[in-house]
C-alpha cells in the first residue's frame, strides 16, 4: 500500500529526514517510535504531500506521489490526522467532519454512511454534534479528529500523535478505537511517543532517531528490546 525508497525532506540548509525507507502492506497496523524532534511530523507530512522529498520516492497503491499535490493524494486514499488536532474551533462538531468530507462532497450517500459509522465509534460526537468544537474536551477533541480523518473514506490513515496530553484512561479508550478502525478495515500508520501504547496495539513498528529508521520489527520483539525499553519505555 505505501512504499518509501531513500526519502530525505529538508527544512531549508537543514535535512530532517535522512534516507528513509519503509514499506506498509493492506490491512497492516504499524507504529513509528521517536522523540521529540526525531522527524515523525515531518515524515507524516512528506507522505500525505504537504511537504515534498528533495531525494528517494514515496509510492502509494503502487503510484509514485512524490510529486503529487496533497488534496490529489487524499483522493486517492490517504489520510492524515494532523499532530495537535487542528479543528476548526468556532465550527460544529457536525461542520468539522464535513470538513473531512470535502473531497468527496458531492457523494452524499457516502458521506451519510461514513457519519453514522464515525458517530458509532465514538457515540459522544452523536451526542455533541452541534457543540463547537473548541469546547470539546481534550480526549473529544481527539475524538473528533480522528473521526474527521474517516470522513474521506481513507485506505490508509497516518495518526500522528493521538495520545498527546491526555490521561491515561482516554489514551486507552482511544488506542481501543484505533485498533478496532484497523480491524474493520483500515491500514493505519500511527506515529507515537508513547511506545507502551504503540506496541500494544501494532503488529510491527519502526523506530525513528534523527530523521534515520534505527530499528523496525515485530510489536511484540520491538517491547523487549533492551535499546527500545531504556530509550522509550522508561525502562
Ligand atoms: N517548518 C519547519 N521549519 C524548520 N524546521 C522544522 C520545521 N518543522 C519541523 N522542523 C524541525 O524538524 C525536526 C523534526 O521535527 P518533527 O516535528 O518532524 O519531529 P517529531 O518527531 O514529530 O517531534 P514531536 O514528537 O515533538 O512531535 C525538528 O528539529 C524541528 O525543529
Ligand atoms: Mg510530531
Amino acid at each position: 500500500m505505501l512504499k518509501l525508497r531513500n526519502v530525505a525532506t529538508n527544512f531549508g540548509n537543514s535535512v530532517i529526514i535522512r534516507g528513509v525507507s519503509l514499506e506498509i502492506k493492506k490491512g497492516d497496523f504499524v507504529s513509528l517510535l521517536g522523540s521529540n524532534g526525531a522527524g515523525k511530523t515531518t515524515l507524516f507530512r512528506t507522505i500525505a504531500g504537504i511537504l515534498k522529498p528533495c531525494q528517494g520516492t514515496v509510492e502509494f497503491k503502487g503510484r509514485q506521489t512524490n510529486r503529487m499535490s496533497a488534496d490529489k493524494i487524499v483522493k486517492l486514499g490517504l489520510s492524515l490526522c494532523p499532530e495537535g488536532r487542528h479543528l476548526f474551533p468556532q465550527l460544529s462538531v457536525h461542520k468539522n467532519l464535513m470538513m473531512g468530507a470535502y473531497i468527496r462532497r458531492r457523494d452524499h450517500k457516502g458521506i451519510k454512511r461514513s457519519i453514522g459509522q464515525v458517530q458509532e465509534l465514538f457515540p459522544i460526537l452523536k451526542e455533541r454534534k452541534e457543540q463547537m468544537a473548541g469546547t470539546l474536551s481534550g480526549g473529544e477533541q481527539q475524538m473528533l479528529a480522528i473521526a474527521r480523518a474517516l470522513m474521506s473514506d481513507p485506505e490508509l490513515l497516518l495518526l500522528d500523535e493521538p495520545s498527546i496530553g491526555l490521561a491515561p484512561l482516554i489514551v486507552k479508550n482511544i488506542a481501543d478505537k484505533v485498533k478496532a478502525i484497523n480491524e474493520m478495515g483500515t491500514t493505519i500508520f500511527l506515529s507515537e511517543q508513547n511506545a507502551n501504547m504503540a506496541l500494544k496495539i501494532t503488529g510491527r513498528g519502526y523506530v525513528l532517531e534523527s530523521g534515520s529508521i534505527i530499528m523496525e520489527g515485530p510489536s511484540n520483539q520491538l517491547i523487549t528490546d533492551d535499546v527500545v525499553r531504556k530509550a522509550y519505555l522508561g525502562a
